[in-house]
């Protein structure tokens, strides 16, 4: 018997992405989002979904661009700070002493630590409700050679992204490898 939870956002898990943008004096700042995701293979797309309270949301307006740093287990401290503090009055790249560097495709920063990197234009923009959706076209993906597979892509365990629940206000590590897409299906 299932128990109705009410209309809400109760899903889980969310990812932990950090989005990179430019302010309008060209100061780079982060911010974390869970509310995002794939939204199309062809264009390659992103969303996210911000407040416009947030400085990245009117960075992104302006500057047409953004990127996605994902971080790896080892920066939990920094991506949760990251989601803590405002760019609008801190420079959260000098407060952890993380390295923004300026993609040569898009008109944002993303953070070198991070293994694996998105960047993105702005595609289109949705007005939702409280949060507004800014839908980027990946302009190139960059990852770390040390996190790629055998087949070229990144590699999950090594790149070792964090998960996050919105309820519970929890970061988890990825979980134990489970069986194969396109194909565990094909036994039935
Ligand atoms: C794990 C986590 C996830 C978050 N996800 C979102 C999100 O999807 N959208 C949003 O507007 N704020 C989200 N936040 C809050 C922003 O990251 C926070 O307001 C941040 O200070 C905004 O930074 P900025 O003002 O420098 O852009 C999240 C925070 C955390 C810790």
């Amino acid at each position: 018997m299932k128990k109705s939870l009410g209309a809400a956002t109760i899903i889980l898990p969310v990812p932990v992405w950090v989005i990179g943008t430019y302010d309008a004096r060209g100061k780079p700042n982060a911010m974390t989002a869970a509310w995002a995701g794939v939204c199309c293979s062809d264009p390659p797309c992103v969303a996210v979904s911000l407040r416009a309270a947030t400085y990245t949301h009117g960075n992104i307006k302006r500057r047409k661009a953004f990127t996605i740093s994902v971080p790896s287990e080892e920066y939990l401290k920094e991506a949760d700070y990251f989601g803590i503090v405002s760019g609008r009055d801190t420079d959260k790249f000098a407060a952890t002493g993380l390295t923004p560097v300026k993609s040569d495709l898009v008109d944002a920063p993303y953070v070198k630590e991070f293994p694996l990197i998105l960047e993105c234009k702005l595609l289109h923009t949705f007005e939702i409700g409280i949060h507004t959706q800014f839908v980027g076209e990946i302009a190139d993906v960059k990852a770390d050679k040390e996190v790629l597979g055998e087949d070229g892509y990144p590699d999950i365990e090594k790149a070792q992204p964090i998960v996050y629940t919105p309820m519970a206000r929890t970061y988890h590590g990825i979980g134990k490898y489970l069986g194969r897409g396109f194909s565990v299906g094909r036994k039935i």
